[in-house]
């Protein structure tokens, strides 16, 4: 470990003092002397008071060494432009001291030796981290689609059909089975694989005149599912709800046609997946959006973290909500404003949530696999490392400065902020995240794919802060710091904890 250089501390000098103004000046008197200490001790010694002199030579001692006491004396010590009491400081230089002395010089250079993964020919057009996906002879891979055997490891399990279906989806069982990262449409998955993204399906698409007389379309091709879907259609027959069916399953309409532009015509649409299960939403419901018929779902049990807007689903959650259900879409049929309102997200667009959700698809699964794999792998190295060689706080007078990480969600390179011991509030990690990325003129990840009307600002609005490593069920709906004193808990606990971001 070393001192900050002194260099640094001179040309800091001429800042202006943002913080901590008691120690403000002393600092500036200290760091000048220092500075005069070191280039010219001999010469300069006579404009230094002795006190200073005796802090010089603590200066040796690395900053979490390092302690101040005041002084009240503001004279003039020096030739530089020393003691104007609210105008120097050294603001940064216990970050500066952290950035040098936390900094990981990581094994691998992922641009140049980028991720690997083999078993699936993918044209990875752009991602955070070098990343390729094909098949490369005599290339050891980082990781293989495909099924988990035992010696040629590590293996992607990547699958978008639901665990009634296909248990080995079961999520448990895969990593049982020896899979070390899987990739279902669960956003408790590693890298969560949905049928979802702002690029696929035109969500703002405007709305068209209901024209049809029945109320509902539904594109179902088999009766036969392992949930309720049979029993809601029937339902909904029986309780005079008109459908008109283009699909196998009780057909009433050619099916030869445009899904899409059909369902337009459609003041509902029968949602109805073949298992009701956590985050298996299909382009059944993604198709509909974009028609502007309401869904009717049969499906995910926490479909309303997929709604637009509260209020703009409907959902049949067990036999019993048919009735209801059905005499809700009379209501909403018979009352244009009460209707149109359910849609309103279509004119007003959809809530943060509903975007953090999509955004997360503006980063293609298979680039956010490598993001997966890299991090890991720089994770591992890190705990390799003896972590008293990295401070990851310093202590500046009676405060700590705690280094911490942060990245946006989709994206590879950590950035360093700094939160202060005085100040271990969520709202200052969220206000020293902001300051940090607006300086960068941070583009979020999603703003070339988030339709235009739903791109916003430049204004960068946080979503989410959350630890590095959670899942996107837990990132998106489940996770929050219960107050400061546990992100202070974390933040102590975890030396140079990494985070998380979404911005909507
Ligand atoms: C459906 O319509 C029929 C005939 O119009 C009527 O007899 C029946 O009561 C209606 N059922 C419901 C649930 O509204
Ligand atoms: C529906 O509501 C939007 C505002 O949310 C309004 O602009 C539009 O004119 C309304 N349409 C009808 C048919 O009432
Ligand atoms: C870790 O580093 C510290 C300081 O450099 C040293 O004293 C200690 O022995 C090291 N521990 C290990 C396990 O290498
Ligand atoms: C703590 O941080 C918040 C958010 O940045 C800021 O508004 C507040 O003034 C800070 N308080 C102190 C005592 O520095």
């Amino acid at each position: 470990m070393s001192p900050p250089q002194p260099e640094n501390t001179h040309q800091k000098m001429r800042r202006k003092c943002s913080n901590l103004m008691p120690l403000c000046v002393l600092v500036v008197v200290i760091a000048e002397i220092m500075f005069l200490g070191r280039v010219n001790v001999a010469h300069k010694n006579s404009l230094v008071n002795s006190w200073a002199g005796s802090l010089y030579q603590f200066s040796t001692l690395p900053w979490s060494l390092m302690s101040y006491g005041f002084d009240d004396d503001d004279n003039r010590v020096g030739s530089g432009q020393v003691g104007g009491i609210e105008e120097y400081s050294v603001p940064d230089e216990c970050e500066e001291w952290l950035e040098k002395h936390d900094f990981v010089a990581y094994s691998r250079d992922f641009e140049k030796e980028p991720v690997y993964v083999s078993g699936s020919n993918e044209d990875m057009k752009s991602c955070a981290v070098g990343c390729k996906l094909g098949f490369i002879r005599d290339k050891k891979a980082d990781a293989t689609f495909g099924a988990a055997k035992t010696d040629k490891g590590p293996f992607v399990l990547r699958s978008m059909e639901p665990v009634s279906y296909y248990p080995e989806n079961n999520i448990d069982y895969a990593r049982r089975r020896g899979y070390a990262y899987i990739m279902t449409t669960s956003l408790s998955s590693d890298i969560p694989a949905g049928y979802f993204s702002w690029a696929e399906y035109d969500i703002m698409a405007p709305l068209q005149p209901k024209t049809e007389n029945a109320l509902a379309a539904a594109f179902i091709s088999n009766c036969v599912a392992h949930n309720l879907r049979l029993q809601a259609l029937e339902g909904l027959k029986a309780a005079n709800i008109t459908v008109d069916s283009y699909g196998a399953c009780y057909r009433t309409r050619d099916g030869d046609v445009n899904k899409v532009d059909t369902l337009k015509r459609y003041k509902f649409s029968l949602a109805f997946e073949n298992s009701n299960e956590e985050d298996y939403v299909t382009e059944k419901y993604f198709q509909s959006l974009v028609a502007g018929a309401i869904p009717v779902v049969v499906g995910a049990p926490n479909i309303q973290d997929f709604a637009p807007l509260p209020g703009s689903v409907l959902h049949i959650k067990e036999v019993k909500h048919v009735e209801p259900v059905a005499k809700t879409m009379k209501y909403l049929a018979d009352n244009p404003d009460a209707y149109n309102q359910s849609l309103r997200w279509k004119f007003e667009g959809p809530s943060d949530s509903f975007k953090a959700l999509l955004d997360m698809a503006a980063v293609h699964s298979s680039c956010r696999l490598c993001i997966h794999i890299a991090t890991m792998m720089r994770e591992e190295e890190e705990n390799n490392l003896n972590l008293t060689e990295r401070p990851c706080k310093c202590t500046r007078g009676l405060e700590t400065v705690y280094h911490v990480y942060v990245r946006e969600r989709g994206r590879f390179e950590m950035e360093s902020i700094f939160i202060r011991s005085g100040n271990l509030t969520l709202k200052a990690l969220e206000s020293a995240v902001l300051l940090k990325f607006k300086s960068l003129k941070h583009v979020p990840v999603w703003k070339e794919e988030r339709p235009k009307i739903l791109r916003g600002t430049d204004e960068l609005k946080l979503y989410r802060v959350y630890p590095l490593g959670l899942t996107q069920r837990e990132a998106l709906y489940t996770f929050s710091f219960k107050g400061d004193d546990e992100l202070k808990i974390h933040i102590e606990e975890n030396p140079c904890a990494k985070f998380e971001v979404i911005f909507v």
